[in-house]
């Protein structure tokens, strides 16, 4: 089981469900989007993954055939697996790999780059049926799943995580409320690429007490003013600057960011 993590949210992109149906096979995961995430986070996941016992590998899936590193990776988890096949002459028996991630997460681009030209659908595999699709790659099989997101997050901070990269449709929340906690985080984790973002000579400070969305709304204010994003009477449309704020986010302009640390 090949599970495809956001590098910026690893816990919250990744399906427990999906954990507990597929117990007692061998995992692995991908931090893909790493060329989004915060360079030194991802390398604390990696070593905590790698503690765990479990294959992991950061990932930029936008970038040609650096997919194709996971084969070796698969290979490496499956080794003992494929020396048992191997002493039973099954050789040349196909590895089949499930391909599971949250919705955007990048599961159809890590796709491609792992085919790369060799790409070659696999019609009849037993298996196939509507929404799912077999994909034969050298001697792999990857099933391609379409995205499954849990039905419920129990923790409000995982579902602002999965709107925050957009693994959730803006327009079920509210974007200034989302921007609000965003910049809150940000003020607080990475103060340095906000004032050179929104080229502010320096960050309003946080009031003893004051909480996510007083504090992030002051921020948006701040970097709103700063970009002219004003309405009627001076007022700063804190709106359009949340929209911008996330767009920014979610494209890599403003910096490289992980909100999550392993524990
Ligand atoms: P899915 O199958 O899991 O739903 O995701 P998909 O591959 O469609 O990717 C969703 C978006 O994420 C795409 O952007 C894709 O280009 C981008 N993406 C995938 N992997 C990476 C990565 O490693 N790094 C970065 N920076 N982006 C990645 P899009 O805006 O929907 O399309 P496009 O603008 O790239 O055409």
């Amino acid at each position: 089981v090949l599970q495809i993590l956001d590098a910026r949210i690893p816990l919250s992109s990744l399906n427990p469900e999906i954990e507990r149906i597929t117990a007692g096979k061998p995992h692995l995961y991908v931090l893909n989007k790493s060329d989004l995430a915060d360079p030194e986070i991802t390398r604390q996941w990696l070593a905590y993954f790698k503690s765990a016992g479990a294959g992991c590998i950061a990932m930029d899936s936008k970038q040609r055939g650096r997919a194709t590193a996971t084969k070796g990776l698969i290979e490496k988890e499956l080794s003992a697996l494929m020396e048992r096949r191997r002493s039973r002459g099954m050789v040349g028996a196909a590895i089949r790999v499930m391909i599971v991630g949250i919705p955007n997460v990048g599961k159809s681009t890590f796709i491609n780059s792992f085919a790369g030209t060799t790409r070659a659908k696999a019609a009849n595999k037993p298996g196939v049926t509507r929404g799912k699709q077999w994909i034969s790659v050298d001697s792999f099989d990857l099933m391609d799943m379409p995205g499954v997101l849990w039905p419920k997050f129990d923790d409000q901070s995982v579902g602002m995580n999965l709107a925050y990269t957009g693994a959730v449709k803006d327009d079920i929340l509210d974007v200034e409320t989302l921007g609000c906690h965003l910049m809150a985080y940000l003020g607080a984790h990475y103060p340095d690429a906000l004032t050179a973002g929104y080229k502010l000579p320096q960050l309003p400070q946080r009031e003893p007490e004051e909480n996510d969305i007083a504090y992030g709304y002051r921020l948006l204010e701040a970097a709103g003013r700063k970009r002219g994003f004003l309405i009627s009477g001076g007022e700063v449309d804190t709106e359009r600057m949340a929209k911008i704020l996330l767009d920014e986010f979610r494209s890599g302009k403003l910096g490289h960011f992980t909100l999550e640390l392993p524990e």
